[in-house]
């Protein structure tokens, strides 16, 4: 589907992964709704993007809130043709299931696994449910949804059950996804990032930083949102492209720790 004249939702999209993918399909011509709870980064890239780029204030794990980010969508600027999820809380830390302070807290569990799996499933049926109503493209194509997963879904690392198991629900429901809506046109992928330096990343320790590094085969360094961006860019395009969990990760095999 072509970039140029439609219009994308990029939950997480006031930064990292996901403003990345705001600020290349822009350039590449396309409206684009930001859809985050960090006012202060978003308010900043729509002064500098302009009236192409609108925020919307929205928890993904809201149906009200993601609907009225729908909504904007359609109000502004006529329909929604791209959906990129990349939102999800930072807010509970690694840990193992069992330490010596006792079993892993049930509710961090559910935290985490309430925002990256259900925050996106969330999304994708209410943005999906507007793709309803777009006229098809040469392709039959109606939009093209690309969710975010993670090398941790695959090779998840000590501490890292919460978020291994959400990230893994997000890359499982992919095809099944992509099946569902197959009938309306509407394709469903998900990209598997290794190590990108982000706003989140650049919190990580250097130690932690050279040891995700070490794990990679080539390139060795951390990748940028760009390269994210030029990746949804190639899905958002690739008519051929379906039901597909995509690694972007220099070959990174992740160990115990
Ligand atoms: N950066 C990496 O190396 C890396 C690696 C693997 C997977 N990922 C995944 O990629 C995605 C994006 O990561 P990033 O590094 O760009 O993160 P980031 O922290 O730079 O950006 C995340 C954005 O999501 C927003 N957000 C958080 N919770 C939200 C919610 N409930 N509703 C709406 N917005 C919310 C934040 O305000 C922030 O702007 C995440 O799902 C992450 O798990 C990142």
């Amino acid at each position: 589907m072509q970039i140029a004249g439609n219009t994308l939702i990029a939950t997480g999209g006031a930064s990292g992964l996901a403003e990345g993918t705001v600020r290349r399909f822009v350039k590449h011509g396309a409206n684009a709704v930001i859809l985050d709870l960090n006012e202060e980064r978003a308010e900043r890239i729509v002064a500098e993007l302009g009236p192409q780029v609108r925020f919307c204030k929205a928890n993904i794990e809201s149906e009200a809130d993601v609907q009225r980010a729908v909504d904007m969508a359609v109000d502004a600027f006529g329909a929604v043709h791209f959906l990129v999820n990349c939102a999800g809380t930072t807010g509970v830390g690694a840990r193992r299931t069992v330490n010596r302070q006792g079993p892993h807290p049930l509710e961090d569990f559910q935290i985490t696994v309430n925002s990256y799996l259900v925050g996106t499933f969330n999304c994708i049926r209410l943005a999906a449910w507007a793709m309803g109503n777009n006229k098809p493209n040469e392709h039959g194509e109606r939009g093209v949804i690309i969710n975010t997963s993670s090398v941790s879904a695959f090779e998840g690392q000590i501490g890292q059950a919460a978020y291994a198991a959400a990230k893994a629900g997000v890359s499982g429901m992919t095809l099944v996804i992509a099946r569902d809506l197959a009938v309306m046109g509407i394709r469903c992928n998900t990209v598997i990032p290794g190590f990108f330096m982000t706003p989140r990343a650049e919190l990580a320790p250097q130690a932690l930083v050279d040891q995700l590094v070490g794990h990679m085969v080539f390139p060795r360094r951390p990748a940028v949102a760009d390269e994210f961006a030029h990746m949804a860019q190639a899905i958002a395009e690739n008519p051929i492209i379906n039901g597909e969990n995509v690694r972007l990760d220099s070959g990174m095999r992740m160990g115990p720790k």
